[in-house]
């Protein structure tokens, strides 16, 4: 069986060929001057199952690929078509939330159902409102327990001088989830507002009386500008909090994320490789956990 994507020389995608079995399947890409793209399967595709790897939507390149190679695929007669994106960029925006937004999450479920693609297995999506857009088979892998058994191994003080800490209401039901599967028995919750889109202000914490004294780790479901990250951590520190971990499955990383997180106190930051990661992204208090065996594991 084959496993096709628009970005051949993307290193999880052979990750996960090798370790599912699958055949990198070999294409044609050609770039028309007026910006066009064209994309041909160079396999026998009719009547089989094909799987399909999109990795960054946040760039509106890398999305129309996916999408015309999907397209390449039906049209030339695959039988099922599985994508894999293990991080589904525009799940952010899952509700209306002014008048006028977008439903952001909605469209990308949309295109996705619409190109011929008949089940989807991606990696923490951003909420539950997500999963409610997608009229296709959804598979939604949870990579915590794979960041709690690195982030365990590396921790070397008791588990009672420990928080985690969900550095905004909407992800308290994921710091819980990870405090439970490492038996910390001590959670707080920040709340978090946003004055304009990629500004943050962390206002309060709710449990200030646990933060003195003990060891922090941040849970997220992804880092982008760290401008959340910076914010908490500035917070835990004025609590007198003693060291900064971070645990988060998306590495995003815009803009000025990667100086934010170099010059911060954080002592080390835990993620995933749902999304590539360039040479200069992958400094010392980074430590990337691959993705590609829980991804092998769920193909069906
Ligand atoms: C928000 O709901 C998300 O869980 C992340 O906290 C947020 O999107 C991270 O963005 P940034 O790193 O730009 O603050």
């Amino acid at each position: 069986m084959f496993l096709f994507t628009p970005n051949p020389e993307q290193s999880l995608a052979r990750k996960i060929a090798l370790q599912a079995r699958l055949k990198l399947g070999r294409l044609e890409i050609r770039n028309f001057s007026d910006g066009e793209f064209y994309l041909r399967a160079k396999e026998l595709i009719r009547g089989k199952k094909v799987y399909l790897l999109g990795d960054n939507f946040s760039r509106p390149t890398d999305l129309l690929k996916f999408l015309i190679l999907a397209n390449a695929l039906k049209v030339n007669g695959a039988k099922k078509i599985i994508a894999l994106v293990p991080y589904l960029a525009y799940a952010r925006q899952d509700k209306i939330d002014q008048p006028g937004a977008p439903l952001t999450a909605k469209l990308i479920a949309d295109l996705i159902a619409a190109v011929g693609i008949n089940e989807l297995v991606t990696i923490n999506l951003h909420s539950h409102r997500d999963e409610q857009f997608f009229k296709i088979k959804l598979k939604n892998i949870d990579a915590l327990p794979l960041l709690t058994s690195y982030f365990k191994t590396h921790f070397n003080r008791p588990i009672s001088q420990l928080v985690v800490v969900s550095p905004d209401l909407g992800g308290q039901e994921r710091a819980r989830r990870f405090a439970r599967l490492i038996h910390c028995p001590n959670v707080a919750i920040l709340k978090k507002f946003r004055p304009k889109p990629n500004a943050v202000k962390i206002l309060t914490i709710d449990q200030p009386q646990l933060i003195k004294d003990k060891s922090c780790l941040i849970v997220d479901d992804l880092i982008d500008t760290a401008g959340t990250i910076i914010a908490a951590t500035k917070l835990l520190k004025k609590h007198q909090a003693r060291d900064l971990y971070i645990a988060a499955v998306h590495p995003v990383l815009s803009g000025p994320a990667i100086n934010r997180l170099k010059t911060s106190a954080i002592k080390k930051i835990f993620l995933t490789d749902t999304l590539p990661l360039t040479k200069e992204k992958v400094i010392s208090k980074i430590k990337i956990i691959s993705s590609a065996s829980l991804m092998a594991r769920n193909l069906s």
